[in-house]
């Protein structure tokens, strides 16, 4: 069922534009129609101007229609484990629940699963807003 997640986060790596770091990173969301969103990291000559994969994956899920993430792969290569940095973290748990999954896979597939919840435990979302 997540095969196909995986495939398209592996593929969106490939796409990726990251000169500065020849880090490629990929991301594939899985919304609540059904429907698969990728993005891959952006970077920028002025660097904090760069932008993560699962961010630029966000965006492709929003401009189409989508408001929920039930899981969400990302794909990085070497040794560590490419997990989500902080800030997308954050941006995961807008869209997400404690249970969203979160597939981290290498350009082989998938290397381990973790919850929203396990990488962000506690968090400020918008229930804290009553929304
Ligand atoms: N990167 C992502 O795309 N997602 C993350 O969660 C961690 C880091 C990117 C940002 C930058 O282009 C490169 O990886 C090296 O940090």
């Amino acid at each position: 069922m997540s095969e196909h997640l995986i495939t398209a986060a592996i593929a969106a790596m490939d796409k990726a534009y990251a000169p500065y770091s020849g880090f490629s990173v990929g991301a594939a969301i899985l919304d609540e129609y059904g429907a698969v969103h990728t993005g891959a990291n952006i970077e920028n000559a002025a660097y904090p101007q760069g932008c993560c994969a699962e961010a630029s994956a966000i965006s492709a899920l929003i401009m189409a229609g989508g408001r929920q993430i039930l899981k969400i792969a990302v794909a990085g290569r070497g040794e560590v484990l490419c997990t989500p940095c902080g800030g997308c973290r954050q941006k995961i748990r807008e869209f997400g629940t404690a249970e969203t999954q979160i597939l981290i896979c290498d350009e082989s597939g998938l290397r381990q699963t973790f919850t929203l919840d396990g990488l962000l435990p506690h968090s400020f979302g918008p229930d804290n807003l009553n929304r």
